[in-house]
């Protein structure tokens, strides 16, 4: 049998070399909202989800569901800040595990819950919650539809989707789509175009669109210096053709954004 969408991205996620990544990214494995570019990376990974979580207006004890939680960076937050119970899911058993770690040492495995969860089918009732919320995900999506409807489903009436995503720029020429998915190894990215399309396809209200694809740039920058700074230590850890082919793809990442090529967006959905 062929290898699923879900575990070749098991595969790649639970590598040595992709969990040494993740600690460069730090706590939250998304894009950073810059107010400068020379800031440090951590302040601008925060304030993107400060920043979208602030157009939530979340009340203590709501129930959120965070799809493809990553470590857990975005649920700590909301949980710490909100007083919020989050059931935080993800395919990636490493991460889940080291999502537990660190809500455990930070003192907030009373409101968080990790568990692993395919976006695409949550084993989650109808109407259970009343946020569900994805970051930098969706780019591995094969089936976006079904991701977003699943979405509708989990939450109540009159509940929140809060969505944003890595995105290809119209500017990227058809001919590279697929060699650039390729080696990032995220195998679905789409474009503003398409989340529109879907969207106004479905009909739930948008709130809240913001297009923050000049921020792609800043972000690539910040995640290579602070890669190339711990290249030899990894490279004992992994091996040099593994790091090095992570300083390759970050370097197809930094010239396809100063290029225009990437996007990213942000979007506020009521349910
Ligand atoms: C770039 S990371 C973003 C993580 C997190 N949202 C954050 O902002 O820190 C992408 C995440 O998507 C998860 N993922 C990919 N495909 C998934 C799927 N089918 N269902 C659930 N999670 C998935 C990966 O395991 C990874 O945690």
């Amino acid at each position: 049998m062929g290898e699923s969408n879900a575990e070749h991205i098991q595969k790649k996620y639970d590598t040595e070399i992709f969990s040494l990544l993740t600690t460069i990214w730090g706590e939250n494995l998304h894009m950073g909202l810059f107010e400068d570019p020379d800031e440090p990376f951590d302040t601008a990974t925060e304030r993107a989800t400060a920043t979208m979580a602030a157009d939530v207006r979340f009340k203590q004890g709501q129930r959120v569901i965070e799809a493809a939680c990553g470590i857990g960076g975005t649920a700590r937050h909301l949980a710490r800040t909100f007083g919020v119970a989050v059931e935080a899911t993800n395919i990636s058993a490493m991460q889940l595990d080291r999502g537990r770690e660190l809500t455990d040492h930070a003192g907030l495995g009373h409101l968080i819950r990790f568990s692993y969860a395919d976006y695409h089918e949550l084993p989650f009732a109808d109407a259970s919650f009343d946020v569900w919320w994805c970051q930098e995900a969706m780019l591995y999506a094969p089936d976006k539809e079904r991701v977003v409807r699943e979405a509708l489903r989990v939450v109540r009436p009159g509940g929140r989707l809060v969505l944003s995503d890595l995105l290809f720029d119209a500017a990227m020429p058809e001919a590279e789509r697929e060699p650039f998915m390729q080696r990032h190894g995220a195998r679905h990215f789409w474009t503003i175009a398409q989340y529109d399309d879907l969207l106004a396809r479905l009909g739930p209200r948008i709130l809240v669109r913001r297009d923050w694809g000049r921020h792609v740039l800043p972000t690539f920058e910040s995640v290579t210096t602070r890669f190339i700074a711990k290249r030899e230590e990894f490279a004992a850890k992994t091996s040099v053709a593994e790091v090095d082919t992570v300083v390759a793809r970050l370097a197809m990442q930094r010239d396809a954004a100063r290029l225009g090529r990437l996007g990213w967006a942000y979007y506020l959905i009521a349910a």
